[in-house]
């Protein structure tokens, strides 16, 4: 065979026909679950200014520095493919004075995100997430009922052995003085540090604790909890977070050096892990997200408090059991259309039209003309009737039933056709 030229992007994929049903029923499933909760739907631009997630997502991480999309426009503008939705959220708050309506205001979305990643199971250079942002509450019922929403979606799923963890790491009232704990514990081991984890260290010493690489590991584990320095208000916070979380009965931990790996966070931080295989595990969390008080400031607006998380989609979609992902609306007729010759062709299209219009799935093959090319898929496709209609039918204004099972025919008046059929497919 020849060499294919075209090849899709490095870490990038196509989503196939057959793969399409895994992600509406993942969407569907969200959906249902966050209209309850009185969330609306928001959808913001692919790209946004580059600023933006330098400011937003932070210029310490690596999203920001290794792993953005850019591109200068030809006026001049640079503009970066979103790799989060919580920036180009945050922006459109503030843009459309959203600040201004009844608080709180929750919203979710989703879409494509693209972050320059090394490829390898569950992490894609463009891969798909299901966001929620709530702003204006600073309750931490609010962070419980975040996690609880991405529970309950994969448990609603029937998405097995899933762990929460959660964390808090403070606020600009406490963090400083743990940032200077940590600092002095990691310059005392720097020597065993990855070259990563010498940079983050200068840049912001948290990033070293969200670090993957084994010889950081066993320096990680003693280093200092944020836990045990937090301030009056960030620790009652916390105690409240995990006092909602007993009360809805959540399976959580704690995991005192989760730290997450974007900037704007304070307070609580979570992420909900697969445990079901050592192969689940290490492809990364299935969500994650927490509370970020200071970012709506930092972009320009009043102080306004914060909370949200995202779910990534491929990831659930490589557990999600096939039997789960029958969405509604797939197309699963009854009936095939068989025709043949030219006038039949043209008549078949004005009907196909009244079927739909009935809300009846009818499959075709309006490109064959073989009559036995097409009762083959019919009989592929498993549907109850075909419908036959030839020259001599299209002159007698008529049409012919075939009742797959018995092989048994009729003839039936043309204009009759949708209604006799809606009365079959009832019996
Ligand atoms: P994040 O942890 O970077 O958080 O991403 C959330 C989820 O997206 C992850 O738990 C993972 O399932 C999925 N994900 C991330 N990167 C990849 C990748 N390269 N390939 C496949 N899946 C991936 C955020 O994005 C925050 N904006 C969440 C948030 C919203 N926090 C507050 N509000």
């Amino acid at each position: 065979m020849k060499k294919i030229k075209f090849q899709k992007p490095t870490g990038m994929h196509d989503i196939l026909p057959e793969d399409q049903r895994y992600f509406e029923k993942i969407y569907s499933v969200c959906e249902k679950i966050v209209n309850f909760y009185g969330f609306k739907k928001i959808d913001t631009p692919v790209l946004e200014s580059t600023d933006l997630y330098q400011k937003g997502t932070g210029m310490s991480t690596d999203i920001v520095q290794k792993q953005m999309f850019g591109l200068k426009t030809k006026g001049g503008d640079d503009l970066s493919l979103r790799p989060e939705f919580t920036p180009g959220v945050a922006r459109a708050y503030l843009e459309h004075g959203m600040h201004s309506l009844p608080q709180p205001i929750k919203l979710y979305s989703t879409g494509p995100l693209f972050r320059y990643e090394r490829p390898q199971a569950g992490r894609y250079r463009q891969f798909h997430q299901f966001n929620l942002e709530i702003f204006g509450d600073t309750s931490p019922a609010i962070d419980a009922q975040i996690i609880q929403i991405f529970y309950s979606i994969l448990e609603e799923l029937k998405i097995k052995k899933i762990a929460i963890e959660v964390n808090s790491i403070g606020d600009n009232q406490c963090r400083p003085y743990y940032k200077k704990l940590l600092v002095s514990y990691f310059r005392s081991k720097s020597s065993s540090l990855c070259t990563d984890c010498k940079r983050r260290l200068k840049e912001n010493p948290l990033r070293v604790l969200d670090c993957k690489e084994e010889k950081c590991h066993a320096i990680i584990s003693q280093a200092p909890q944020t836990i045990n320095h937090l301030c009056a208000d960030c620790h009652a916070h916390f105690k409240y977070v995990l006092e909602f979380l007993d009360e809805i009965q959540l399976p959580y931990r704690l995991n005192p050096h989760l730290v997450r790996g974007l900037d704007y966070y304070t307070k609580t931080v979570f992420e909900i892990v697969s445990e079901s295989t050592e192969e689940e595990k290490a492809k990364g969390s299935l969500a994650g997200g927490g509370r970020y008080d200071l970012l709506i400031k930092l972009l320009g607006g009043e102080e306004t408090p914060a909370s949200g998380g995202a779910l990534g989609i491929e990831r659930v979609k490589s557990l999600l059991s096939p039997k789960e992902a029958k969405p509604s609306s797939y197309f699963n007729p009854s009936i095939f259309l068989a025709q043949l010759g030219s006038s039949a062709k043209i008549k078949s299209l004005k009907l196909l039209e009244e079927f739909r219009k009935n809300k009846i799935q009818v499959a075709e093959s309006l490109g064959r003309d073989s009559l036995k090319a097409q009762f083959k898929i019919a009989d592929k496709m498993k549907v109850k009737y075909t419908l036959l209609l030839g020259q001599k039918e299209v002159l007698e204004e008529s049409i012919i039933v075939r009742d797959m099972k018995t092989g048994k025919q009729e003839t039936i008046k043309f204009d009759k056709v949708v209604k006799e059929m809606k009365k079959k497919l009832k019996k």
